[in-house]
């Protein structure tokens, strides 16, 4: 174990992902800005705290105001807390709120998708394992919830997003057996949802998920705005490492992305790539970076995840 790795474990109960290539990733250093473009319930986050002190700035993103106010005050009541500020909103819009401040960041991460808050809990509708409203939005205050996209969508508008966000290959069929089951009354919860998907796609001997496994991710996916989301917030860095517009990227800044589906990932790789082609960062860690077999047995998420890190160069 690195000094590093145990300084900034402090005494956590909950491990988050990839915890320690992350740190190892950004190398916090007393004084930094970081900007955790999603908060979550503050584990990563308090790592960086405990790393850049007192003289430090935390800034914490999230869309859903429960975790962002939990890992807010995580991180104030760390001894030698960094400053902290929040941002209930979007990471798309990160780098408005840091030029509005006038600040730049020497360290940005983005642990992608939902916390463990978000899917276990029915009321939010993220999963189909406990019956809950068809909700799936991450930010409470946005207007469209899955069961109104089950409700309003096109069979066609429905049959893409399950094609090409949930990865489905029967979309064609869930597409349809969605249409025709609204038509017999609303489909306002998750397992009404799951079952309908699965009435019209088969478990295969060897599938090891849930058929409506697929058609969940679609539809959360396209709830959120995951995708475009995640693609103006690349813009930006890759804007930002190139230095156009106001700075809010210090130089030698350190980005890390963390992903959890091919989609994501992706995208990320094609920014990424876009960085390091352009000499304008180089590469930190494996590429990606992924969870070895401890951590993917203690922390079933950690399997998919995938850990992609640059260092910005600094400008001669
Ligand atoms: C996997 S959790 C982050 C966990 C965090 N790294 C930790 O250590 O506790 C992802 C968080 O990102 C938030 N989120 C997802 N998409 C977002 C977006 N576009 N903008 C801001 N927050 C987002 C979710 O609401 C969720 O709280």
């Amino acid at each position: 174990m690195t000094s590093l790795w145990r300084a900034a474990m402090g005494h956590f109960t909950h491990i988050p992902v990839l915890y320690k290539q992350v740190l190892e990733a950004l190398c916090p250093t007393p004084g930094g800005v970081f900007v955790d473009c999603t908060a979550g319930l503050g584990g990563h986050a308090e790592g960086v705290a405990r790393l850049i002190g007192a003289t430090g700035t935390v800034v914490l993103i999230d869309l859903d105001e429960g975790n962002l106010s939990r890992a807010a005050e995580r991180i104030r009541g760390l001894p030698d807390a960094p400053s902290v500020r929040t941002v209930h909103g979007n990471f798309s819009e990160a780098h408005h709120h840091l030029r509005k401040w006038g600040m730049m960041a020497d360290m940005l991460l983005a642990d992608l998708g939902f916390a463990s808050t978000q899917v276990d809990d029915p009321a939010r509708g993220l999963s189909f394992m406990r019956d809950g409203p068809l909700d799936m939005r991450l930010n409470q205050r946005a207007k469209r919830s899955a069961a109104d996209l089950v409700a309003e969508l096109s069979e066609a508008e429905l049959e893409k997003i399950i094609r090409e966000w949930g990865e489905e290959r029967h979309s064609r069929r869930v597409a349809r057996a969605i249409v025709e089951a609204r038509r017999e009354g609303a489909i306002v919860t998750t397992h009404a949802l799951a079952e309908v998907v699965r009435s019209v796609v088969p478990r295969g001997p060897g599938d090891h998920i849930d058929p409506a496994t697929r058609t969940f991710q679609g539809l959360r996916i396209a709830v959120n705005d995951e995708l475009g989301n995640l693609e103006v917030l690349l813009e930006a860095l890759v804007d930002g490492a190139r230095g156009f517009g106001a700075r809010w990227l210090n130089e030698g800044a350190r980005v890390a992305l963390i992903s959890f589906h091919s989609l994501e990932d992706r995208l990320v790789k094609r920014a990424m790539g876009e960085i390091v082609r352009g000499g304008l960062g180089v590469e930190v860690g494996e590429q990606p970076t992924v969870a070895g077999d401890a951590e993917a047995k203690e922390n079933p998420r950690s399997r998919s995840a995938k850990l992609r890190a640059v260092r910005l160069c600094t400008r001669g």
